[in-house]
């Protein structure tokens, strides 16, 4: 059982570092902050609530569970006359556990504290409008059970480590994947602004966009099927996607390590025609510095 380090945030939330992954579960700026605007916000949670009779949400790790616990905070701000139904993906049963154990998420009202707890021991809760499940697994197993349900999902929010850290959850097979899962009018938002990650999104058919800025970070990526307006990638942002930065992560097996799906990247980049990164970065100062 991997030991998990707690860590204040600067909204006042807690997170967990990850030895294993050598990564803060959050982004320094606000654990809750990054869960509100990043995927309640990016997914314009809100407004599906009030158009749609059933919304479906893919939690794409879970880890403490902030952002299903966001999620429930903003379904119970009003009388939706829509039903909620949440499929987690999660492979450490642990990461929520230790969050109820620790009292993490206790500023959420008793009655969402209560579900998180419910959802952590027993991976399902079950009540009038609301169906969550926890599937606990290797996400690149556990979508195969959606992908059989035909689950589409409305919104999904896409969490897992940072691409370096946890290349499994980023590749182009695995995003194959995830956006059979999604559907027409859907919204997947991440925190990730990687060239890598948004050209993996465009390789599968996805049309990509900013995700609402979070603290100083560079603004995440918005991803949908359809031409549902999103706000357009920078300039800048569009000619990374022409660099080396850009060749995706690759798991044609959808089982390798994350040490293996990485030095296959590299070798591509070794032989690629690309761009170097580091010129565009370059051309980018000294653009920015024509300003001063
Ligand atoms: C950045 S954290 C997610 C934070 C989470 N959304 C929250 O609100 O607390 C990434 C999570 O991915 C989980 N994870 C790592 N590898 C995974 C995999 N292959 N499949 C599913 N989950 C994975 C980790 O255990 C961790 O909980």
């Amino acid at each position: 059982m991997e030991d998990l380090e707690k860590r204040l945030t600067e909204d006042g939330s807690h997170t967990f570092y990850s030895k294993q992954f050598n990564e803060t579960f959050h982004s320094k700026y606000g654990a809750k902050q990054e869960s509100e605007i990043t995927y309640i916000k990016g997914c314009n949670i809100k407004e599906k609530l009030t158009t749609k009779n059933h919304l479906k949400v893919i939690d794409l790790c879970y880890g403490l569970g902030y952002n299903t616990a966001s999620l429930l905070e903003v379904y119970g701000q009003n009388i939706y006359d829509c039903s909620l139904e949440i499929i987690a993906l999660e492979i450490d049963i642990n990461v929520p556990q230790q969050a109820i154990k620790n009292n993490l998420l206790s500023f959420y009202s008793p009655n969402i504290t209560k579900d998180l707890n419910i959802i952590a021991n027993t991976q399902k809760l079950k009540k009038d409008n609301l169906n969550i499940e926890l599937l606990i697994g290797d996400a690149r197993q556990t979508i195969i059970t959606l992908l059989r349900s035909n689950f589409k999902a409305d919104a999904i929010f896409f969490d897992p480590f940072s691409p370096p850290k946890c290349p499994q959850l980023w590749t182009v097979q695995f995003f194959e994947l995830v956006a059979q899962c999604l559907e027409n009018d859907g919204i997947l938002a991440t925190y990730s602004c990687s060239a890598a990650v948004r050209k993996a999104m465009i390789s599968v058919g996805l049309n990509i966009g900013r995700n609402y800025a979070m603290g100083k970070r560079a603004p995440g990526t918005l991803a949908t099927k359809n031409n549902i307006p999103l706000q357009p990638l920078s300039l800048k942002e569009l000619e990374h996607l022409q660099t080396r930065a850009s060749i995706p992560y690759r798991d044609p097996s959808l089982t390798d390590n994350a040490i293996d799906i990485i030095e296959r990247r590299e070798k591509e980049q070794l032989s690629s025609d690309l761009e170097y990164t580091s010129h565009w970065k370059k051309r980018w100062l000294n653009f920015s510095h024509s300003f001063e």
